[in-house]
């Protein structure tokens, strides 16, 4: 027998035995000692492999060569094997259906995969995958794209060629905006975008009639087109704020452009998200109220806020800042509270000093108000204060007061104000608050201490 023809028969009879591996062999050949949860082998009536399941394996250093052999598989699934690349063999698998390889150690999608015209299920989420190849349109076939969890920073506009697509999980990724392309997906029913940083959505949205369910959970959107219908589609659009994707850079450029560094400050806690902010020295209403940065009213994420000595009249949307702790609006042109104030209940230093305060609202709202300042404004009386029993200092300097009812709950003072208002004696109920430690009563009309007060331990400046 010549040697040539030997070898055609050799190769003829591994080409056969490698079609019709069967499952106990794929099995000793890879996974000898995998369980039933590990190993999972399917034939079909001919006694060929068209389901193969390998699980929790190490193929660092490789997907095992013998399943590409395996041309009938239509299921692949190849979960948490520390997979790092998809090889050319990959397109042996013509009749590939199903690929799962979620839970792997891939960084990207080999363009391989992109030959595979069958597949209507393509599973990668809970991999390194930064991006996701244009190449992925050419999969029309495709039902269902799973991406959840990986790196992706953008989507290419050719997915709007998946005119099949059902499902299209996107949720945890990097993705800043998807394509106006993904109007396309006429039967897509389910597209999942929570936790990304996306800013706005394309309207073109509206054009998918078969959408059933939009998650956009996590996102740095303002609102949601008007587009969706919402009676068809079950929108979630939770934890939603521009606060998740703004950089202390960005918000200059958009809130106070010009201003130098001694008047702009922003820093940010260990998210990433800006959490303190300082502008002064501007002149947002003076002139103009379109001038207000109205960007400030959407970092929810701050806790302290100051804007001092901008000529502001007007806060609009001020309650939507209600982690704020700390807010300092002295020095500005305010004619009564800033509408809204009273629901940012979590406020525990505030001040609103220098202004031209005639009248504070919901003050008694504020309960966790530790300072007050409210100095050096227009104020003849008010309502709420015996409510906020934490304040410890409260400024009331220089304005036209002349009563204080029941100042005796405010057991926490340590420090009150009074001076330059219209009192012709001490205040009663001054004697209870036992931690007071400084009392200023200047120029008022009083002239002298009452005797119960002279031996006190409080400071008290008449
Ligand atoms: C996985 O396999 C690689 C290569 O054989 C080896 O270096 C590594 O230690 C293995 N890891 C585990 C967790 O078994
Ligand atoms: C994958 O690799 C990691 C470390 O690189 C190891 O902890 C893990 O056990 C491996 N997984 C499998 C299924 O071998
Ligand atoms: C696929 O999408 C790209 C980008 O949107 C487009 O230019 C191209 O014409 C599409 N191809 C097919 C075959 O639909
Ligand atoms: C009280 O408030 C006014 C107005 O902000 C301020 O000028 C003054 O220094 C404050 N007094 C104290 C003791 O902080």
């Amino acid at each position: 027998m010549n040697i040539k023809f030997l070898l055609i028969i050799l190769s003829y009879i591994s080409i056969t035995l490698a079609a019709t591996l069967t499952c106990k062999q794929v099995k000793k050949q890879i996974c000898s000692s995998c369980n039933d949860d590990n190993f999972q082998c399917k034939t079909d009536g001919n006694g060929k492999i068209y389901s193969l399941l390998i699980n929790n394996q190490n193929f660092s250093n490789g997907i095992p060569e013998n399943i590409f052999s395996i041309t009938s598989l239509k299921d692949l699934y190849l979960v948490n094997n520390n997979i790092t690349s998809i090889p050319q063999n990959i397109v042996n698998l013509k009749n590939l259906r199903r690929l799962d390889l979620r839970t792997n150690k891939l960084t990207t999608i080999s363009k391989y995969v992109g030959q595979l015209s069958n597949l209507k299920y393509l599973k990668l989420s809970n991999n390194d995958i930064s991006s996701l190849p244009s190449f992925i349109g050419n999969l029309k076939s495709l039902l269902s794209l799973y991406f959840s969890n990986c790196k992706l920073t953008s989507i290419p506009t050719s997915i709007g060629n998946l005119s099949n697509l059902e499902k299209l999980l996107l949720k945890k990724n990097k993705l800043e905006s998807i394509p106006d392309e993904i109007g396309n997906l006429k039967k897509l029913n389910e597209l999942l975008l929570a936790n990304n940083y996306l800013r706005v959505i394309p309207d073109e949205i509206g054009n998918l009639k078969n959408l059933n369910e939009l998650i956009l959970d996590n996102n740095c959107l303002d609102t949601i087109p008007n587009t969706i219908d919402a009676d068809k589609v079950s929108v979630s659009f939770e934890q939603n704020s521009i606060s998740y994707c703004l950089s202390c850079t960005e918000l200059k450029e958009i809130a106070c452009e010009k201003c130098n560094s001694d008047d702009f400050k922003c820093e940010t806690n260990s998210k990433g998200y800006i959490n303190s902010l300082t502008i002064k020295n501007q002149h947002f209403s003076y002139t103009d109220t379109n001038k207000f940065p109205t960007i400030i009213t959407k970092i929810i994420s701050l806790e302290k806020l100051e804007l001092i000595h901008d000529g502001i009249n007007v806060f609009p949307g001020i309650k939507k800042l209600i982690n704020l702790q700390e807010l300092n609006l002295d020095n500005n042109l305010f004619l009564e509270s800033p509408s809204g104030i009273e629901q940012l209940t979590k406020l525990q230093i505030l001040n609103l000093g220098s202004n031209s305060l005639g009248k504070f609202t919901g003050l008694e709202k504020l309960i966790n108000l530790q300072e007050l300042n409210l100095g050096s404004n227009s104020l003849g009386k008010f309502t709420g204060l015996e409510k906020l029993i934490n304040l410890q200092e409260l400024n009331f300097s220089n304005n036209y007061l002349f009563e204080f009812p029941n100042i005796e709950k405010l057991i926490n003072l340590q420090k009150l104000y009074l001076n330059g208002n219209l009192y012709f004696e001490i205040p009663s109920g001054i004697k209870e608050l036992n931690k007071l430690q400084i009392l200023d009563l200047r120029n008022n009309y009083i002239t002298s201490l009452p005797s119960e007060f002279k031996n006190s331990d409080i400071e008290i400046l008449i």
